[in-house]
Formats: C-alpha cells, structure tokens, sequence
C-alpha cells in the first residue's frame, strides 16, 4: 500500500507555460533573445499560464492533482545584474503559491527551469563564475519571500541537458559547440547547486532541497568488457556528473581525468570541491523518458543530433561520442516516438532501483510523459490513450520499486497542459490538458486528465498492475 502522503502531480516550467514575456516587469531571458533574433517559434504566449494560473490550478484540484510542480523565472523576480527585486513577479509566484495552498496542491518549487536573464548571458552566461554567485542571491530572495509557504525546492531542473544542448549540441541558446564552455558551465552549476544547499541549510529553511536530473539510465547492448567500459563512460556523460557531485558530493575522478588531458581545469578551486562535498542535497528528482542503449564507440568523430523535427526527420537522431561510446536509436525490439524517444517502462523501474542502490535518498519522478500530434481543435476532447498506457507501465514500474525498497516519494506528470516545447515549438504535445493555442488558449482536458484522477484519489489502486 502506498504511503497517503505520496505527491501526485503534474509539472511545468516558467519560459514553456507562462507567456506574458514582456508583462509584469519581467526581462528577456536568453530564450527570448536566441528565438526572437533567430525568428524561431517562441514562447512569447506560451500556454497563457500567466493570465491563466488560477483555471489551470483548479483543473488541477478537479483532476485530483496533490501537487504541482514550476518553476520560478529568475528574469521575472530579479530586474539587473545589481539585484534589483521586481515586486510585480514576486507577487505572481505568491498568487500561483497561494492559489495553489487554498487548493490543498502542495507547491513543488523548481529555482532555475533554464530561463537565465539575458543580462548574464550577456556577461558568458553559466560558463562564467559570477553568474554562479548571482544564482546563490537569486535564490536567498525567493528563500525569503516563499520560505514560509513552500517546502520542497529544486535548485536546477536538467543541468546536463541544458548545457550539452547550449554548449555542446548547439541547438538551444547560446547554441555553440565549446567543450571547454561545457566543462566550465557544469561545474558552475553544480558548484551553485552547493551554494545554494549551504545558504539553505544557512537559512535554516523549514523544508528539503534537490536537484532535478534528466535521467538516462545505461543499458549496454551485450555483456562483453568493451561494452562495460563504454557503459561507464556513457554513465559518466549522462548521469554521474550530475548525481555522484549533488549526492555524494564527488565528481567523478576517472571523468576528471580524461578531461584534464585535453582541457583546461584549473578554473576549479580546492575550496569549491570543499563546497561541494559539504553541501549535498535532500533529496533527487528525476525526469524519466528514456533509457540510454549503449554500445562501444567505433570510429568517427564526436556526433551529437537531436531530433527536435519530429516525424518529418525520424531516425535522424545520432549519438557518437568519440573514444567514449555510441548511443543505439533502432533497436529493432523497441518502439520510439516520432521525436526518436524509445518506449522503454522497465528502464524506469531498473534506473530506480540503481539509483536508490547506489544513492539512498528519497526520490521523486519529477517528469515523465510522452509527446505526441494531437488535433485538439474539435469539440470533443482528445482521446489519448496512447499516453495512458504508457503512464500506466511507468507508474506499474513506480510501484514495483517501492514494493522492491525504493524511497519513491511522488511523481509528476509531464505536462499539466500542452506548452511550449523547446526547439519542438507547440506541435509536440505532452499535457493531459489540450491548449487550443489558436483558439483563445481554450483548456480541454484529455481522457488522460481524467484517467489521471482516479489515479490520485485513488492513491494508485486503479493502475493495472503486470
Ligand atoms: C525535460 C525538460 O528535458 O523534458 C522539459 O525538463 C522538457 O523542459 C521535457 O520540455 C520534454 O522535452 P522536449 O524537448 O520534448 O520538450
């Protein structure tokens, strides 16, 4: 039996959902800044959460939800690199705070959901060191202006993915390929992931602090040594140097290694790794979409293609790192979705049980969802059951972990609503809640939604069980 206080919920984050990009006082971020010199599509309007975060919150309460996860938008709450507070985007997150207390949904707190202020990223962005600082004052504000009401924070939701796609892939902003710019930036960020568990531990917060990881558990395809070796660097370039630092407050030396034949490490202080070993999270949330099959690298040089096209470039998606390993998109038991995402449930229920082998820390499924094309244009609301199957596996897989002695303590459906998804624009849908994006932002819910809500009030009871 399930523990009653298991945190059922949905998730978003600020730049995907909100809109209202130049209301309320609010700065660009550098989102705003790549989309709209890039002529992208945008997230200006996002989902009209902004206007909308007290419909979308009782949808919620209806929909059974026991928790919501968001996040802030450092460019709403902090006006200038001097940390000028904007009063106006203090309010909105205590109205969305409130709103969400009045409806007995417990706010999940995410402090950085990739929106930095355009204004660092003017300065280097997360590569330089006084963005690292700037991030620890950011939070002390919303530590005390939100303290009282909220309970559990995220420092970082996906620093990997954040920065390999913005320094290494290239296909989010500031959209380069710099090894030495990702080095840095990771470290920075994990270094201001301490800082920030310090100040909160400093602050005597009433309440627990994570990090929030893109989890990628690592299959290999045979058992053979050369597998095991590339399996435990593709673990280190996927996972390790995000969970080994913000957990055991250890980096991953054989990583470190590596990297110090080629690039240049000595921006890393003795007294940041003391940080970093002091200062270890709560707890870990981790976004589950897929595993990651690896096999051992070849030939050929470092190639990193994300599908962020969908159907009309499926199968497009390549991942070679050089020396390191070779990531397989098609294997022929599997099923991907047309963004080249595998289908793989019981890679949710292994990545658990490792992660709470090696780990020992309560965790959170902070996301885990499945995108697909819908038309919610009619006046029948979508039928999605596609996605309810797949929830059902996932939630199965869930389940059986904690039957097996994991510490799961909540999950969060990705997303509330459909939203703006990245490089993949609105077109790729993921909400248990369809937005009519043309159509006045109209919610209608999914069958999904309502699938959903027997789910939490029934604590679990009515998942079919495998
Ligand atoms: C996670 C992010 O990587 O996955 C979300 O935390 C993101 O912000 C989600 O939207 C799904 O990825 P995508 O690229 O399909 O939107």
């Amino acid at each position: 039996m399930l523990d009653k206080n298991f945190l059922w919920g949905t998730a978003t984050a600020s730049y995907q959902c909100e809109g209202g990009w130049n209301e309320g006082g609010r700065v660009p971020s550098l989102w705003d800044e790549y989309l709209h010199k890039n002529n992208l599509e945008n997230g200006d309007n996002a989902s009209d959460h902004y206007h909308r975060y007290k419909e979308d919150i009782r949808l919620m309460k209806e929909g059974g939800h026991k928790a919501y996860r968001f996040s802030l938008a450092w460019p709403r709450i902090i006006k200038n690199r001097e940390g000028d507070v904007n009063q106006e985007g203090i309010q909105f997150y205590h109205n969305i705070i409130d709103e969400c207390l009045k409806n007995g949904i417990e706010p999940f707190v995410t402090l950085f959901h990739w929106d930095l202020p355009q204004y660092w990223e003017d300065k280097g962005g997360w590569a330089e060191r006084e963005v690292c600082d700037a991030f620890v004052r950011y939070a002390q504000v919303c530590f005390e202006e939100y303290g009282n009401k909220v309970t559990f924070w995220s420092t970082f939701n996906e620093p990997r993915y954040y920065v390999f796609s913005g320094y290494k892939i290239g296909n989010y902003p500031p959209g380069v390929d710099d090894t030495q710019k990702t080095i840095q930036a990771s470290f920075y960020m994990m270094l201001a992931n301490a800082l920030t568990v310090r100040l909160f531990r400093e602050m005597k917060m009433d309440g627990q602090i994570g990090i929030v990881h893109s989890y990628a558990p690592i299959f290999g395809v045979d058992n053979s040594l050369e597998t095991k070796i590339a399996m435990r660097k593709a673990d280190n370039y996927f996972n390790n140097w995000i969970l080994d630092t913000a957990i055991k407050g250890e980096i991953p030396i054989d990583m470190l290694s590596i990297l110090n034949e080629k690039y240049d490490l000595c921006f890393m202080k003795v007294e940041d790794f003391e940080a970093i070993k002091q200062n270890t999270v709560d707890f870990v949330g981790l976004n589950y979409y897929a595993r990651a099959l690896i096999k051992p690298y070849t030939d050929g040089e470092t190639i990193l293609r994300i599908n962020n096209k969908g159907k009309e470039a499926k199968g497009s998606s390549k991942v070679v790192v050089k020396g390191w390993f070779e990531q397989v998109f098609d294997n022929p038991d599997s099923t991907y979705t047309e963004w080249d995402t595998e289908i793989y449930p019981q890679g949710l229920y292994e990545g658990i049980m490792q992660a709470y082998k090696k780990y020992g820390i309560p965790i959170y499924i902070t996301e885990n969802g499945v995108a697909f094309y819908e038309d919610v244009s009619g006046e029948k609301s979508v039928d999605d059951q596609g996605r309810i199957h797949f929830l059902n596996a996932h939630i199965d897989a869930i389940l059986r972990a904690i039957e097996d002695g994991a510490d799961v303590l909540g999950y969060f459906i990705w997303s509330t609503m459909d939203l703006y998804s990245w490089k993949n624009g609105h077109e790729k849908r993921y909400g248990l809640v369809g937005i009519d994006f043309e159509n006045n932002f109209e919610r209608k819910p999914k069958s999904s939604f309502y699938w959903y809500k027997k789910v939490c009030e029934s604590n679990g009871a009515t998942i079919e069980r495998s």
